[in-house]
């Protein structure tokens, strides 16, 4: 341990070196007119570099080696709020609220207090301090008073602004240093999309958009941050840790006014009944949030009431959080069952004993797959807790730790050696972690292929659920999902429990799905590794699926996202003589399979770039799209013909090349003046 003077002098000195550097940086970045060589420099900041290794306490995060764009190596630098960051009481029924708005009357001596209500986003809370009218750092919230800093993470997400113009600050009425708190969430749309992906490439899900942000938020791999699509919702202004604007409903406006992202589903409310209807109102209404919220943020209005109620503990008083009935619960599991995919893998799923979740009965969960259960250690007969967010499957989160009311079960699941559909023999392919039935023509495939096509974010049929498309494939009235667009009114009158005006219904929604866009029709094909984005990418990238279809492996590459694994299995899925019938059986039924191809631009018409080093603002993938939107080209590895690379920071041997061979090495704003010239 070192002693305090110690520790003192150490600080003194890494700080006077840090002065010294900052100082060389003006020269270098900002004057253009250095005073040293760049081997001096480097030997200032790898001496910086090492001090800072020998004392990692002393690490700042204004320090020249934490810099936006260098990636951090071991994990965060911590950060300390200007002020603590509060958490909130809970209410969970109107009774509680009531009881804290006597409590409110008592303390203030008031009862003609107005409310905000404000929607309660489920994600993590984030500070931004904007100094000089640039975002300066991003802190998590960590423990109320020292959080983590992760502005590079905050730096991709779009609907930060980084900077802010004295204009906007003047009508918003904010001078340039201030603090801005929020939530920053992920969409249920990018937590879908993400969970896709890691499914495709067999990685494990993430359970809820909570934890899939909470894990975003400290990645720590800025690029990986940025294509997963972020959002953030300011709700607090702060100058030098307090709050300032006279009201909080003042304060959304003027944080709306400065450019930041407020959520427009507020309320000012004149009374605690007017709260309390607000609050019913979004019970129902959150289902159809494009994000979660779990409950509802009721704050004084007036900010000089807030500061007489002050606060306890950790929470203020002028303030507090009705939660919504949880959307989890604990209940038993009765079996494990398995059910079949359209790929043939086979998902282990939880038979629960039924339990209301968030309005519905709750009786089956999904378990994923063999190392999930491994993870979660979980047998039947256990007691666990189950949760289910607004547009994802009931998973199962982990067993309750043994009691009297909750004993543990004993038995243990065994996936089984033959598909439960067919009796096709299951394999588990070295390396992979899904069991697979393969049998080419097990019913669950084609039945899963047409629950696919079917569903909501593809081709949309409402009501061709289980139970029909199970009974529509058994009689041999739907052999592929052509045949879903061949169906008549008296072939469906034939099924059980099937009326005139169900089968009525049932065709219109399947006539309806025939004018979805190009990018449903080729989502709703199957092709194993396409799924929602890239399905998107190549209906913009090819305007039509006969473009597509005849599309080579390396054509298809040059499409965003798309790798030789995906275009690989593009070209094999269209080579296929049955697949192929059945797009002509599908362009008869008239879908549609021409799009609006996204034209390409000319400024960068002939030229080639390659990229290299972690970007600030875009990842690789955005900025490779935006060069060939532009009409650009980008290519792996740089030669004499390349006209620029791009560099990131911890940009490698491309750099080196570059410079070898005189090519010109551009940043990343450069690129963007390439591109808005
Ligand atoms: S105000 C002292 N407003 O809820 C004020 N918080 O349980 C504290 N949250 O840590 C925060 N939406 O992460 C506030 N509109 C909102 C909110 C909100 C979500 C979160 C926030 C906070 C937690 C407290």
């Amino acid at each position: 341990m070192s002693s305090p003077a110690l520790e003192k002098k150490n600080e003194k000195k890494i700080e006077a070196l840090r002065e010294k550097i900052r100082h060389h940086e003006y020269r270098y970045y900002v004057l253009d007119d250095p005073e040293i060589s760049d081997a001096d420099f480097d030997a200032l900041m790898n001496e910086l570099k090492r001090l800072e290794a020998e004392h990692p306490q002393l690490i700042t995060p204004d320090s020249p080696t934490q810099r936006v764009g260098g990636k951090p190596r071991e994990g965060f630098v911590k950060a300390k709020h200007s002020s603590p960051m509060l958490s909130l009481d809970n209410a969970y029924s109107e009774e509680e609220l009531r009881d804290w708005e006597r409590r409110v009357h008592e303390l203030s001596g008031r009862t003609d207090i107005e409310y905000m209500c404000e929607l309660k986003l489920d994600g993590m809370s984030l500070a931004l301090v904007y100094s000089d009218g640039r975002l300066e750092r991003g802190i998590t919230r960590g423990d109320g008073s020292v959080g983590e800093d992760v502005t590079l993470n905050v730096r991709t997400v779009r609907s930060i602004p980084l900077t802010i113009s004295t204009d906007k600050l003047k009508k918003a009425g904010i001078t340039a240093d201030f603090e801005v708190r929020g939530e920053m969430l992920m969409p249920l749309k990018s937590f879908r999309l993400m969970n896709e992906e890691r499914e495709r490439q067999e990685l494990s899900v993430f359970a809820n958009p909570r934890n899939a942000t909470a894990g975003t938020v400290r990645q720590l791999e800025p690029s990986i941050t940025a294509q997963r699509r972020m959002d953030f919702f300011a709700y607090m202004l702060l100058q030098d840790g307090q709050t300032f604007v006279d009201r909080q409903s003042k304060a959304m406006d003027a944080l709306e006014l400065a450019g930041f992202k407020v959520n427009p589903n507020r309320k000012l409310a004149k009374s605690l009944d007017e709260v309390w209807k607000f609050i019913q109102s979004w019970e129902a209404k959150r289902e159809a949030l494009p994000y979660e919220i779990d409950g509802i943020v009721i704050k004084v209005d007036r900010t000089a009431w807030q500061r007489e109620l002050g606060f306890t503990g950790k929470a203020p008083r002028w303030a507090i959080a009705y939660k919504y009935a949880a959307r989890g619960g604990v209940t038993e599991i009765e079996d494990i069952l398995v059910q079949v995919g359209r790929t043939g893998k086979l998902t282990p799923v939880a038979a629960l004993k039924p339990i209301p979740i968030g309005g519905t009965t709750v009786s089956r969960a999904t378990l994923h797959n063999m190392d999930e259960i491994e993870r979660l250690g979980v047998k039947i007969g256990d007691w666990v807790e189950v949760e289910r967010g607004g547009d994802v499957i009931p998973k199962v989160v982990k067993v309750v730790e043994d009691d009297k009311e909750h004993p543990r079960g004993h038995k243990q699941f065994e996936m089984p050696g033959h598909c439960p559909v067919c009796g096709g023999n299951v394999v588990r392919t070295p390396g992979e972690v899904d069991h697979r039935c393969v049998n080419a023509n097990c019913p669950a495939k084609l039945q899963g292929t047409i629950l696919h096509f079917a569903s909501r974010h593809v081709m949309n049929i409402d009501g061709l659920g289980e139970v029909l498309v199970n009974q529509l494939t058994e009689r041999g009235l739907v052999k592929n999902v052509a045949d879903l667009y061949k169906l008549t009114k008296d072939d469906l009158l034939l099924l059980e429990r099937m009326g005139e005006k169900s089968a009525e219904n049932v065709l219109a929604e399947i006539k309806a799905s025939k004018k979805l866009p190009l990018e449903r029709v080729i989502y709703g094909l199957g092709i194993r590794f396409v799924g929602e984005r890239t399905a998107q990418f190549l209906a913009e990238h090819f305007g039509s699926l006969d473009a597509i279809m005849k599309a080579s492996a390396e054509e298809l590459e040059e499409v965003n996202e798309v790798g030789p694994r995906i275009a690989e299995s593009i070209v094999e899925f269209f080579a296929d003589e049955h697949n192929r019938k059945l797009v002509s059986d599908l362009r008869q039924a008239r879908l549609i399979f021409t799009g609006q191809k996204k034209e390409k631009g000319t400024k960068l018409a002939g030229k080639t770039f390659v990229l290299t080093g972690t970007l600030v603002h875009h990842t690789r993938d955005e900025a490779k799209k935006m060069i060939e939107d532009a009409g650009g080209r980008v290519l792996a590895s740089v030669s004499k013909k390349t006209d620029y690379v791009v560099a990131g920071s911890e940009a490698g041997s491309k750099l080196d090349k570059a410079r070898e061979l005189g090519v010109r090495v551009i940043g990343e704003e450069d690129l963007e003046g390439l591109l808005s010239d």
